[in-house]
Formats: C-alpha cells, structure tokens, sequence
C-alpha cells in the first residue's frame, strides 16, 4: 500500500480544510495517510519512500502561514538530502497580490533544493476564482494519482 504524509500550511483554514478533504479522498483511493497536526511537524524529516504532499496557503507578502513555518525553518536550516522523496505542492493564493502562491512556491522550491522530486504540476488555487478550494483539489487529485501510483518506492 502507498503511504503518504500530508503536511499543511493556514492562516484562516481553507487550505486546512483542503488538505483534510485530499487526506480522506487519498484514503478512500487506498493509500495510508498520515496527517501531521502542526503541533507535531517541527521535527518532521519527510521518509523517501514515502510521498509527501504539502497543502498551504499564502500571507503577509508572499509568506508562509506561522503553523508551517516550523517545519519550514527545521528543513532549510538541516537541509537533509532527499534525492528519493516524491512530493506535490498544492498553493492556495489569491491572484490580486503580486505575490500570488509565494508560500507554496517556497516550500516547491526549497524540497527541489534538497534534491526531491515533484510529481506532476503544483496546483495554485485562486481565492479569486473559487470559493471551494477543495472542488479544485479534489480534480487535480484525479490526474495526479496515476502519476503518484507509478512512483517507486
Ligand atoms: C493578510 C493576507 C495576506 C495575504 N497574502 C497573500 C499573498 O501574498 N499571496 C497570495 O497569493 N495570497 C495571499 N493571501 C490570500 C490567501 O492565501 C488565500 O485567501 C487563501 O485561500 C487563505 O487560505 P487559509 O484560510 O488557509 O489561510 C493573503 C490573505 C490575507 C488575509
């Protein structure tokens, strides 16, 4: 069984909400989700054959919600060397700030610093185009589990 660990990032609880709907829609597609409680994410190494799916909004100027930003600061300051974990980012970002998804394009680009690898796109969810973010999800989900299921381990 594929196992994944779902890591998410929120100020007000949209992208919260999102990453809980993608935890039970990955679960009922058979995979083994852990969720990790931002209380428990600071000492969080993400294990290479695991995937790792990162669900976080966007806030100040194109910055991290606080909740994540432990787990943020620990991977960067540490920078363990991932060349094995497979990751999806999903952004949630408002398009009327410049700085549109810049909380989910520093975690993209920080774990491809760190050598992961991406699979498929990362979604950026526009608050200006939806009200219900996890819809969005939920369809991007569909494509992206024929890519993720042929991940090696
Ligand atoms: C104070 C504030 C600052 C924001 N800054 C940005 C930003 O820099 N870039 C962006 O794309 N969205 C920004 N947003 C939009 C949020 O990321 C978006 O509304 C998101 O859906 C909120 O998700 P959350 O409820 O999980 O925090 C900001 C929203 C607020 C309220």
């Amino acid at each position: 069984m594929k196992k994944i660990n779902i890591v998410f990032g929120s100020v007000y609880g949209s992208a919260q909400y999102v990453a809980e709907t993608l935890e039970g829609a990955l679960h009922d597609a058979g995979w083994q989700v852990q969720f990790w409680p931002s209380e428990q994410l600071a000492a969080f190494v993400p294990p290479e054959d695991e995937l790792l799916l990162v669900v976080t909004s966007t806030t100040g100027d194109g910055d991290l919600p606080e909740n994540i930003m432990p787990w943020f600061s620990m991977m960067k300051e540490r920078a363990p060397y991932l060349p094995g974990l497979s990751y999806a980012v999903v952004a949630l970002g408002d398009s009327s700030y410049n700085t549109f998804c810049g909380g989910g394009k520093q975690v993209d680009a920080l774990l491809g610093e760190l050598g992961a690898k991406r699979v498929g796109s990362r979604l950026e969810i526009d608050a200006c185009e939806t009200m219900e973010p996890e819809t969005e999800a939920l369809t991007w989900l569909k494509t992206w589990l024929p890519l993720a299921a042929s991940v090696e381990p």
